[in-house]
């Protein structure tokens, strides 16, 4: 049988508030541990031979609803993130890429991001997608309206050009602890994605179990509604 190529991998990395409460911890040290978790996997996938893209959900539209000080400690995360993590994207040769709606982040981080995707942008390894403020209904709605001001035909394959991702299909999408549910990720570029779930909390997640999962995607067999 012939293996499946992987081009598109997607990721909902959850359980980093289970894995700190798990230790004790408070919240913000699951969240800690898990952006250190990001940089395993952009290495591994920035070696993988055929991988292109990788997509991170990292703070969805709903997650506003989250207390302040946790919101405003994802913001600081976030920017610390974004200056430590430089050096990754130029050591292995990633380019910078977001998802959703970013006029919600204060100036300061919008330009930290915007500068951060203008320093990355020759890369061709892998592209690393953070999911920003991203929520899909938000992102086929801006998608479809961007359209109708243009006055242009709503079709699908317009429909998915207008969309925030560069790219279309998702391959791969991965969610980790246990939850199996797509909490309004990528709902128009996963249309025929292979799903898979671990239980694995996100801090506690690893190349290796990546690598796992790779090799069970390999030997599944993608139809596409055909025979
Ligand atoms: C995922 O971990 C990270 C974000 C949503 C920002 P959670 O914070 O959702 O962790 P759990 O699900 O509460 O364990
Ligand atoms: C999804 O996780 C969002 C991110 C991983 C950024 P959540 O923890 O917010 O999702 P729900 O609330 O369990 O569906
Ligand atoms: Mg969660």
């Amino acid at each position: 049988m012939k293996k499946n190529t992987l081009t598109n991998l997607a990721i909902i990395m959850d359980g980093n508030g289970r894995w700190a409460k798990e230790r004790g911890l408070a919240r913000t040290k699951g969240h800690e541990k898990g952006a250190e978790v990001i940089r395993e996997i952009t290495e591994y996938c920035s070696n993988h031979p055929t991988i292109k893209t990788v997509t991170l959900y990292a703070f969805s539209t709903e997650n506003w609803k989250r207390p302040k000080m946790e919101v405003d400690f994802l913001m600081k995360l976030l920017e610390k993130y974004l200056k430590k993590e430089l050096k990754t994207y130029h050591k292995f040769g990633v380019k910078f890429e977001t998802i959703g709606d970013l006029s919600k982040f204060s100036p300061k981080l919008q330009k930290q991001i915007n500068a951060t995707k203008e320093e990355t942008k020759n890369y061709t390894k892998l592209t690393q997608i953070l999911a920003l403020n991203y929520g899909a209904r938000d992102e086929i709605t801006r998608a479809v309206k961007k359209l109708l001001e243009q006055n242009r035909e709503i079709n699908q394959d317009n429909i998915s050009k207008a969309l925030d991702t560069p790219y279309t299909d998702i391959d791969l999408l991965i969610r980790t602890s246990g939850e199996q549910r797509l909490s309004n990720f990528l709902l128009w570029q996963t249309s025929y994605s292979e799903l898979f779930f671990t239980p694995t909390l996100w801090p506690d997640f690893t190349s290796s179990e990546l690598e796992e999962i790779i090799e069970k995607y390999h030997m599944v067999d993608r139809k596409f509604g055909g025979l």
